[in-house]
Order: C-alpha cells, then sequence, then structure tokens
C-alpha cells in the first residue's frame, strides 16, 4: 500500500516530497502537528482534530493556512491515494521557509504537509487483552504542553527510555510527584471506587482528542469522573492504570516500573471502557473490532 503525502498543493509517494532545509519546522520546531485514524476510510473525531489544529496555529499566531474545508479536502484525497483503509493522517503545519532568524520574518507562507499511511489497529486488541507496561519518568518538557508542537525531544527521549526498559510509554510526573501524561498519550488511574481520575486540562498536558472522547463516554455511562491531578505514589497503590490517544485508543497498564499495577491483569473499567470506545468507533466510522459473526447456515 503506498505511503502518499501532499506538500504545499503536490500529492505523490512520501519519498518523493521534500521541504527545504530553511523551513521553520527544521531549523526551530516552529511548526505545529495532528496525528488523525481513519478506520473504513473515514476519520474519527475529525472535527475535534481540527479544532486542536487551530488552536494550536493559534497559540504560535501562525497565519495564512488553509480553511478547515480546503485541509478536510486535502486529507480526504490523501486517504483515498493511500489505497489504506486503516490508518494514520499525519499534518504538519510550519510558519514557513526564511532565512535562519528568530523572530517571525514578514510575508512568510507556511508550509503544509500531510501524510496517509496504513496502520493496523488490530494489534491494539491483542495489547488491550494483555496489557501493557510503563515506567516513571520526570517530566522535563516546557510549560506550554497544551500545544501541539513539533518540539517533542523530551518525549522521544522519553520514549526511547521506556523502549530500551521493555515498556511501551512513559509516564511523565513533576517535581511535587504530579502525574501529567505520558510521552504520546494521556495517563489515568482508576480508585477503589471505580472513579476515573485524570489530570485536569491545563498548560501542563495535551488536551487529547481521545481523552476527551472517552471521559464523555464515562460519563454517558455513569462512570464517574474526577480531573484531577494525581501523584505517582496513588498511581502505584491504585487498582487500575490505563491511557488513551489516537493510535492507542485505550490500553489497560499492568506494569509501572518494578511492580504489577493491581491485579498485575487488565482490570474491568478500563476493560469495559476499551469496548465501549470500540463501539464509537463503529458508530463514527463503519469499523469493527470483533470478529465478523458466522452464519450458522
Ligand atoms: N500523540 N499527550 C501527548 C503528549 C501526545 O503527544 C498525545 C498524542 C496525546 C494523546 O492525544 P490524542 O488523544 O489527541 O492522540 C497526549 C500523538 C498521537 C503523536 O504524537 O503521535
Amino acid at each position: 500500500m503506498p505511503a502518499v503525502a501532499y506538500t504545499n498543493g503536490r500529492y505523490g509517494p512520501i519519498a518523493d516530497a521534500a521541504v527545504s532545509i530553511d523551513d521553520r519546522g527544521f531549523q526551530f520546531a516552529d511548526s505545529v502537528y495532528e496525528v488523525a485514524a481513519f478506520l473504513n476510510g473515514r476519520f474519527v473525531d475529525w472535527g475535534k482534530h481540527l479544532w486542536r489544529l487551530n488552536r494550536s496555529l493559534a497559540a504560535l499566531h501562525i497565519r495564512g493556512v488553509p480553511s478547515d474545508a480546503a485541509l478536510s479536502a486535502i486529507a480526504n484525497r490523501l486517504v483515498a491515494q493511500s489505497r489504506a483503509t486503516d490508518g494514520l493522517l499525519y499534518i504538519q503545519i510550519s510558519r514557513g521557509v526564511a532565512r535562519r532568524d528568530h523572530p517571525f520574518p514578514a510575508n512568510i507562507r507556511p508550509t503544509v504537509v500531510m501524510t496517509a499511511r496504513h496502520f493496523d489497529f488490530t494489534q491494539r486488541i491483542g495489547q488491550q487483552k494483555a496489557g501493557i507496561a510503563v515506567i516513571s519518568l520526570p517530566d522535563q518538557r516546557w510549560a506550554r504542553c497544551d500545544i501541539k508542537t513539533t518540539g517533542l525531544l523530551p518525549a522521544v527521549l522519553a520514549k526511547q527510555e521506556a523502549r530500551q526498559a521493555h515498556a511501551f510509554e512513559a509516564m511523565f510526573h513533576l517535581p511535587d510527584g504530579t502525574v501529567t501524561e505520558g510521552g504520546s498519550t494521556n495517563m489515568y488511574m482508576v480508585d477503589k471506587a471505580g472513579t476515573i481520575i485524570t489530570h485536569p486540562i491545563s498548560a501542563r498536558i495535551l488536551p487529547g482528542i481521545a481523552r476527551d472522547t472517552l471521559l464523555g463516554i464515562a460519563r454517558a455511562n455513569q462512570i464517574r469522573v474526577e480531573e484531577r491531578a494525581f501523584s505517582i505514589e496513588e498511581a502505584r497503590a491504585a487498582p487500575e492504570l490505563f491511557l488513551t490517544s489516537t493510535t492507542a485508543p485505550l490500553l489497560p497498564i499492568v506494569r509501572l516500573d518494578d511492580a504489577a499495577v493491581g491485579t498485575g491483569k487488565p482490570g474491568p473499567v478500563a476493560t469495559g471502557l476499551a469496548e465501549h470506545l470500540w463501539d464509537e468507533v463503529q458508530r463514527q466510522t463503519g469499523w469493527s473490532a470483533r470478529p465478523a459473526t458466522v452464519s450458522a447456515f
């Protein structure tokens, strides 16, 4: 299946796509991005991704970006060209190309790049059954983690450390022990009463799209949600931990550093919510994670 790219008006194979070395995304990470899932050829939560993209662009004062309708048309055309039914769309918008100088250049046009690639979401079903491991690490990022910029070095280093420890993800905590989020995921604990607890929306975390959808589903199903800070000590004592992201979408955490979480197996709250999330994906796209029912006749 071809992985395809859009670069400032051109469509073609990813291998042929290029931007200038003077692009400010390359020089300064002066750029924002989004990752959206498509299943069955249809986007999940597309409107929310556009909302967050516009929010990130506004925070960086990047202007002159194609309209939501134009971006949606490019995205849909790219997905069709990729011939993938299930995959990930990556959008990156930088301030543009200019001679290297820190302040914003005058009369600059943003660079708009998108790629569409196949992604196998069924691998997540096995991970949901088995659960995943995470390691705790200090949060060494900047003070505006709510903006989805391509300045991802702390996440890159943390996720590499996690990989070397045979863990799926790093759980970030502040010097006072507050758990913020994961390297590229939002983090949750479930307390003994079955309440879901997750860091409130603030400059310390990315307002995750899967987070927003998940909390909506939880509330609709009368599961109690508390958006409050929790500490790494609380996390170690919690009966259940899990994470969410566009690519995950919900994975139960069964190991934190050297210790089992709860029983060491995915717990009932995370497992039930994962099912609800798949139902929501099916509602939006028609995609089903469950094996097709085989007729007896
Ligand atoms: N990461 N927190 C951080 C720091 C993230 O980078 C991400 C997403 C999330 C989850 O957000 P969402 O539910 O909107 O995917 C939370 C993307 C997938 C990435 O960088 O690949």
